[in-house]
């Protein structure tokens, strides 16, 4: 089983004698929801299980423990492997000894019966109640108060797996809502599609020098692909007038947009330019008609000609297109870019620094709105609103009669 971190004192002899006191713990989640030990006296928080008895293998200790403490039954064949973890320190009554306790941690399913709980008298002293949690922040948070306040080794080591688990659910979440949504979008292909820009642009240093700055954290031009998929597909769905909007041919273009970045950094020249052969590529490999084909490869070849949006004759797509382009990196997520960018420059900086670089960069460029659609405008608009209400907040907080500040004097 992998090991997920160690807790070792080194506060004893390491020839001394080992007195081993092994557990098996289980990380249940059923209906977005994970079943925990609330224990009472301390305002902690604990995943249901406990000690091995001799005997028994760590699985075998599992459906037991959770059955005395919770009332659930495992779920027979569903137990798999999450982690260990290792605890040493000075045994107690020993003190040539090491007390060593592996606890190993399980993913499991339960079934819909209950059985009565059998709390042992520890339990019962403690108030321990099974509770369902739809988040593991709250007990994670708890559990370091309670660290804090106890110091109970069992309290640390919950709170770092509860922290494991927290982080590692998330990320698969994350994951499967956003493989959701691009299946929502209603073609097949968005997925290959998604998967060739993120390798294409993975495979080279994407940003010329020009858009260097955001070279100086963890921009990826991928992901900002996603977030222009996302504004795209927002936009399409409110504007009322669809006339002349080719949807399919939006979403492909939104996909690879940015794909000739990887190129135009190598070899010079203009990344939307640099975009069209290789959109082409792809789509006539996969099938697509030549005239659609060309015409999203036209899209994306002139999607970084901004000043085409002020000609009324310009194709409604590609508006749509450049305006999504220009939705991304805009408010609270230009607040934090630009943040990001303050302080890859300067590791010092303070709030001060970031405040005026708002001042001076973000709140400019948040106020000198670029798009023209009504429903482009309304995003851009509710953007602005954002970032002028942190700014106003932000500054009180960092100013002494920062409310009343108003610029040059
Ligand atoms: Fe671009
Ligand atoms: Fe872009």
């Amino acid at each position: 089983m992998r090991e997920l971190f160690r807790m070792d004192r080194k506060n004893y002899n390491p020839e001394g004698k080992v007195y081993k006191r092994p557990s098996a713990r289980a990380v249940i989640l059923k209906e977005g929801k994970i079943l925990l030990n609330y224990i009472a006296k301390h305002d902690c928080y604990e995943f249901p299980g406990g000690g091995i008895e001799a005997g028994e293998s760590p699985e075998q200790a599992l459906i037991r423990e959770v059955a005395e403490e919770t009332g659930r039954v495992v779920l027979p064949g569903s137990v798999r492997e999450y982690g260990i973890v290792i605890r040493r320190q000075q045994d107690s009554k020993d003190p040539d000894g090491i007390f060593e306790q592996e606890n190993y941690y399980f993913r499991c399913e339960i079934t819909d019966e209950t059985v009565p709980r059998k709390p042992d008298e520890h339990e019962i002293e403690d108030g321990a109640e099974p509770v369902w949690v739809d988040s593991l922040a709250l007990p994670i948070h708890r559990n370091r108060r309670a660290f804090e306040r106890i110091g109970e080794p069992f309290m640390e080591r919950e709170m770092r797996v509860m922290d494991r688990v927290d982080e590692d659910l998330r990320k698969q979440c994350y994951e499967a809502a956003e493989k959701d949504a691009v299946r929502a979008l209603g073609n097949a292909d968005y997925a290959g599609m998604l998967a060739f820009v993120e390798q294409t642009l993975a495979e080279m240093q994407t940003e010329t020098a020009k858009g260097a700055h955001k070279m100086e954290f963890g921009y990826t031009r991928y992901e900002h692909t996603k977030r222009v998929l996302g504004w795209t597909k927002r936009l399409y769905d409110a504007t009322p007038d669809k006339t002349g909007l080719r949807y399919e041919e939006l979403m492909i273009a939104a996909i690879f947009h940015d794909v000739g970045r990887g190129a135009a950094a190598r070899q010079g020249g203009d990344h939307a330019k640099a975009g069209v052969p290789i959109t082409r590529n792809w789509l006539l490999s996969a099938g697509y008609d030549p005239e659609r084909t060309e015409y999203i490869a036209n899209l994306v070849g002139a999607h970084s000609e901004k000043w085409r949006l002020k000609d009324p004759s310009t194709d409604r797509n590609l508006v749509m297109l450049m305006e999504a382009d220009l939705l991304d990196d805009m408010g609270l997520l230009g607040i934090v870019m630009d943040t990001l960018i303050v302080r890859a420059r300067k590791p010092e900086a303070t709030f001060y620094d970031c405040y005026s670089h708002y001042e001076r960069y973000t709140h400019p460029m948040q106020h000198d709105c670029p798009v023209v659609t009504p429903e482009a405008r309304a995003f851009w608009n509710e953007k602005t609103e954002c970032t002028d209400r942190f700014m106003e907040q932000y500054r009180r907080d960092i100013l002494i009669g920062g409310e009343n500040y108003t610029g040059y004097r």
